[in-house]
């Protein structure tokens, strides 16, 4: 008797050609990535011997955690552009922000210009903990002021994993999802897999995101891969294209 068996993927496998990651933490020292200037470019150089191609690296902003303005990015950006040709590191290296999603982040969204991924596609997020209050007026007054909002890992927000409804009220509400790709290889646990592949399952998923922080995130990517909808998963690698330059 003959038995097929599917065989899994490693992660490290599935990264495409040209690929570009619109979620990570590699500017040297203003949030908890990288954190000094070494640390950056030992992170960019391990991304790009992965397969990566181009980075939009995407600091946090949060009031009270993490207050880098637009300026302070931009120059740290500049730094880092300027070692990363030093080392010999041509690849394509910009700077947007992951916004934490709060009435800090309503009152800059309306008086100033925000950094974006890509023309008015903006990455957000949330606190692991629960749902800001006003979530759903943010997000409508985001869209007002202009913007695309993105939304960073719907998956790991744990508050959500037994009211899956709510993503497709977010995604009503205009919300595009960003998957991380190290929730494939199980690194946050299996509710925050199964979630992910429920909502690759659903088509809910429009791009993913690395969101490295440090080399154990990127160690990670010899992992295999743990979910059902691989093929999903894979179809959504792709949609990055988008960003590409
Ligand atoms: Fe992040």
């Amino acid at each position: 008797m003959l038995f097929f068996t599917k065989k899994s993927s490693y992660l490290k496998d599935l990264i495409p050609s040209n690929y570009t990651d619109i979620h990570s933490h590699l500017l040297p020292g203003i949030d908890d990535g990288a954190t000094d200037s070494d640390h950056s470019i030992t992170l960019i150089t391990e991304l790009k011997n992965l397969g990566f191609s181009n980075f939009i690296t995407t600091p946090h902003v949060m009031e009270h955690v993490w207050e880098n303005t637009k300026e302070k990015i931009e120059s740290t950006l500049l730094t880092t552009q300027k070692s990363l040709t030093a080392n010999g590191i041509n690849n394509s290296f910009k700077a947007a922000a992951e916004y934490m999603l709060d009435e800090k982040f309503r009152k800059l969204f309306q008086e100033e210009q925000l950094l974006t991924l890509k023309d008015n596609y903006v990455l957000v997020e949330m606190s692991y903990l629960s749902a800001p209050l006003q979530l759903y007026n943010i997000i409508f007054d985001l869209q007002v002021a202009g913007y695309k909002p993105i939304l960073a890992h719907p998956e790991r927000y744990n508050f959500y994993h037994s009211n899956t409804k709510e993503y497709t009220k977010l995604k009503h509400a205009g919300c595009l999802f960003q998957m991380n790709l190290l929730s494939a290889v199980g690194y946050y646990g299996p509710m925050v897999a199964k979630t992910a592949d429920y909502l690759l399952k659903n088509n809910l998923i429009n791009f993913v995101g690395s969101d490295v922080h440090h080399l154990k995130h990127i160690e990670s990517f010899d992992k295999k891969i743990v979910l059902k909808n691989t093929d999903a998963f894979k179809d959504v690698f792709q949609n990055n294209n988008f960003f590409t330059p």
